[in-house]
């Protein structure tokens, strides 16, 4: 979400007509923009106080900013610069996430000769400061009086045309960045929570301080009625849904032999049904407006000679050519085969919506190798993360044991370091297998993660 502020609180503003016009065009390109307007903050949210205690209004616009991949700052020339409110309001936002590498973009009004051009040149200043990443393609608008018809509308056509390039111009801009690091990429995977229904599944997910969501799809097949209403429940709490996860019948991970032998796509028996399963989840992932699903593929057979490996090609890619007829990418989990086999099937799968799952903690559980190492060997297919944590068994041939994020053996600033490195945008979803306090563990991770330093 791009967000556009308005850079004056002044009744009748200019600024705020051009800006209402620079959200159409947005809108019209697909990005609608979140609109931060000064005019409508109380007049407390000024105060000497509100340092020490923000208002409600600034606080909203905060996390605006905050979750926003871009910004448009719509400002007027005010004795040879920007507005005074508008740099109160920029010494309220958070400091240094705020405008830390986040894209911004300027328009500059006047009704003088010079367009604002020192109003944007000052507020380049301040952004430039606190390394935002500037939009080269300024507007400045001189004569401003002239340049609008009574009800606001802008009468100067290449004036209009500007605005156009330079919003599809800056929504380039934004989408070929990193996203900035306050943006929260975070979901929770809504099985860790072990819920009965949706309802219970959003009240779990309130104690995890995660608004978002890698929704198991199978319980929506299998219990419609306690799941129906998931996505209006979603919105009405402002809970997003990431992604899908499918699972295949009669899996059971007693331990890595039985998990050999069930896992995934691998068994004949259930191969027919599960293929019937994951064209059901494939409708309702895509009646949910989710575009990534994921699951366990089973354990792959390292010799390509192995007949069972053609088998399994053949069977993954059905799964991911089934997926891709209804426009969504498919990724498997990482973990039961070393992240050289599992780049080499990748690459033999040769499927553009096919990719993996990373989870560093599957690596461990699985004694698979070193997962800072296999995030770089699979860094082409990596379409989401999992937060996971474990420690690796000192008894080969079993399970090591999943913990709370933060208190296993992987090594998360090594591995954030990494997510950088390769330049990971997807998300990064928590998820938690063992124990009876899911809520307050997967609480616990999210702090860590959030205080980790990297
Ligand atoms: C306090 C104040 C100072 C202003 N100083 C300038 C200025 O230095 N240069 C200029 O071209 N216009 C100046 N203007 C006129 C604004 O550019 C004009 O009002 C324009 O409509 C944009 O501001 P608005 O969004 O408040 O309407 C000033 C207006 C106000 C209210």
């Amino acid at each position: 979400m791009i967000a556009l502020i308005i850079g004056t609180h002044r009744p009748g503003s200019n600024s705020a007509k051009v800006a209402r016009h620079v959200a159409q065009v947005f809108a019209q390109l697909g990005e609608p923009l979140a609109v931060i307007d000064l005019a409508q903050f109380p007049p407390d949210a000024f105060a000497p106080g509100a340092f020490g205690q923000k208002s409600a209004a600034v606080e909203a616009a905060s996390n605006t900013v905050l979750q926003s991949s871009g910004l448009v700052v719509v400002a007027p020339e005010y004795n040879g610069s920007y507005p005074g409110v508008l740099k109160a309001f920029i010494d309220l936002l958070p400091f240094p996430a705020a405008f830390e590498r986040r894209p911004v973009s300027f328009i500059g009004i006047a009704a003088g000769e010079w367009g604002g051009l020192r109003t944007v040149e000052h507020l380049q200043g301040v952004f430039g400061y606190r390394n935002a990443h500037i939009y080269p393609d300024r507007i400045f608008v001189p004569g401003i009086y002239s340049k609008l018809g009574p009800d606001g509308s802008i009468l100067d056509n290449a004036l209009v045309g500007r605005i156009e390039r330079q919003a599809a111009g800056f929504i380039r801009f934004v989408r070929s960045l990193p996203p900035a690091p306050s943006i929260d990429r975070t979901g929770v995977c809504s099985w860790s929570l072990q819920p009965g229904s949706a309802q219970e599944l959003l009240e779990r997910l309130s104690g995890t301080g995660v608004r978002a969501l890698q929704l198991h799809l199978d319980p929506l097949r299998e219990h419609a009625a306690s799941w129906s209403g998931i996505a209006q429940l979603c919105a009405a709490r402002g809970v997003r849904i990431l992604s899908g996860m499918m699972t295949c019948l009669g899996e059971d991970y007693s331990t890595l032999d039985t998990i050999r032998l069930t896992g995934g796509v691998v068994p004949d028996g259930t191969w027919e049904q599960n293929l019937a399963n994951f064209a059901a989840n494939a409708r309702l992932a895509a009646a949910l407006g989710i575009r990534l699903v994921t699951l366990h593929a089973g354990f792959l057979p390292h010799d390509e000679s192995d007949p069972a490996f053609g088998k399994l090609l053949a069977r993954i890619a059905s799964v991911a050519d089934l997926f891709a007829s209804h426009g969504l990418t498919i990724a498997f989990e990482t973990g039961q085969e070393d992240a050289s086999s599992l780049a080499r099937f990748m690459g033999r799968l040769n499927r553009s919506n096919a990719g993996v799952n990373f989870d560093p903690a599957n690596m461990i559980l699985y004694d698979k190798g070193d997962p800072v190492a296999a995030l770089h060997t699979l860094a082409p297919w990596i379409r989401q993360v999992h937060i996971k944590d474990a420690t690796r068994t000192l008894t080969p041939g079993t399970w090591g044991e999943e913990v709370v994020v933060g208190t296993g053996q992987v090594d998360w600033p090594a591995f954030f370091r990494a997510l950088r490195d390769i330049d990971f945008r997807g998300h990064l979803c928590f998820e938690r297998e063992a124990g009876g306090q899911r809520v307050a563990d997967i609480d616990a991770g999210r702090r860590f993660i959030a205080d980790l330093k990297y």
